[in-house]
């Protein structure tokens, strides 16, 4: 009884448990998908959240049943304080874990070990240099794979998040799950979803169905296992016949796995998305700022979460022109 008022539980009985923070919009790669080409506005530090205030704000949420808490960006390790917030949030009871590009992650190592971190999802989306830089707009790409089997000789989790693009990386499929023969990474291709000013349409997005139907199509069924998910797990997921690593494909935008969803989400200006396409936000640093009671507004938040996709029953080019949301990189993913 006591458990079910400590949790954070939206009106469809759904447990928030697991709260993304962002923190910070800013980005030291490009990719064309997720930050305008225009960039993002450059604004006041004050709107931002401090190092302080994220602590205080994510042992809120702690306190109402958060277990786990993932930290995103832009990119997360370019926060100035990022070494001091992983540490500081380390020592919360929560499973820690993080999204980012890897390219100075390996500045990272041993205040995530410190921290307990144990899995880092990687965005990369390519495994060809030029083209991975001409997605990203840097130059990195070498740094970053170094970096990833820096992550691997020193033990992390490591998910490879691939968004699988029509004509730009759809050819890499099969490229990317041999990698996962003999490195034990975990690649999942994402389907393209539609943000503010990433030109998104439904013929761009590379399908589920037609993922698996590659796979199936050159490696044969007997070759493919599929593998349990984990509860809540965003990916459906598959190994290849003696594989080290596995590869998985997340379908949100075919089939969208909403109806589990444990997911809060706080911006790098300290506002809460209750769903990745909520339209509206609720101001949760301004009320941490005039000393007003966080748990109420919290709960309140929760409550109003659509069941689905924040009420946009399906994607559609003529949806995606109309949907009113931010750019990735100021959400987090
Ligand atoms: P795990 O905690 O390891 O399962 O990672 P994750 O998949 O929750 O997070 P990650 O930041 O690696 O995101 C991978 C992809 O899944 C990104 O494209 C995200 O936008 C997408 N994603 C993550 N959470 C959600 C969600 O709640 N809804 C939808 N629709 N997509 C999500
Ligand atoms: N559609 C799907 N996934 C996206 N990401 C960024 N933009 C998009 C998009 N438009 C993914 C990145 C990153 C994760 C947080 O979100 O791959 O790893
Ligand atoms: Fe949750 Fe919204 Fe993502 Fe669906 S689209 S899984 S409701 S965050």
């Amino acid at each position: 009884m006591i458990e079910t008022q400590k949790n954070i539980v939206d009106k469809f009985g759904r447990v928030h448990d697991y709260l993304r923070i962002s923190l910070t919009e800013r980005c030291n790669l490009r990719c064309f998908y997720c930050m305008p080409e225009e960039g993002i506005k450059l604004r006041d530090k004050a709107e931002f959240m401090s190092a302080e205030e994220t602590l205080a704000i994510a042992q809120t949420f702690v306190a109402m049943g958060v277990k786990k808490i993932r930290l995103t960006g832009g990119e997360p390790l370019i926060k100035k304080n990022a070494e001091y917030l992983i540490r500081e949030l380390g020592k919360l009871p929560v499973e820690l874990a993080i999204t980012t590009n890897a390219v100075i992650i390996d500045r990272f190592i041993d205040v995530m070990k410190e921290a307990g971190i144990k899995a880092i999802n990687v965005s990369l989306d390519s495994l060809v240099e030029d083209r991975f830089n001409k997605i990203s707009r840097r130059n990195y790409f070498v740094e970053i794979m170094k970096n990833i089997d820096l992550l691997l000789q020193n033990d992390f989790t490591v998910k490879i998040n691939v968004v699988v693009i029509r004509g730009v990386n759809d050819d890499e499929i099969i490229d990317f799950i041999e990698w996962t023969r003999n490195t034990a990474v975990h690649v999942r291709f994402i389907e393209f979803m539609p943000f503010d000013g990433n030109n998104w349409n439904w013929e761009k997005k590379v399908s589920y169905e037609e993922i698996l139907t590659t796979t199936n199509n050159h490696y044969g069924k007997s070759q493919l296992y599929k593998i349990e998910d984990q509860p809540n797990d965003t990916s459906r997921n598959f190994r290849l016949l003696e594989a080290k690593g596995t590869f998985g494909i997340i379908s949100s935008v075919t089939n969208p796995f909403c109806e589990s969803c444990n997911r809060i989400r706080l911006t790098a200006d300290g506002k809460i998305k209750n769903c990745l396409f909520s339209q509206s936000e609720t101001d949760l640093l301004t009320a941490y700022r005039n000393n007003l009671e966080l748990e109420p507004i919290i709960r309140e938040s929760i409550s109003t979460k659509e069941k689905e996709r924040g009420g946009n029953e399906k994607f559609s080019d003529e949806m995606a022109e109309t949907l009113k949301n931010r750019s990735m990189t100021t959400i987090g993913g």
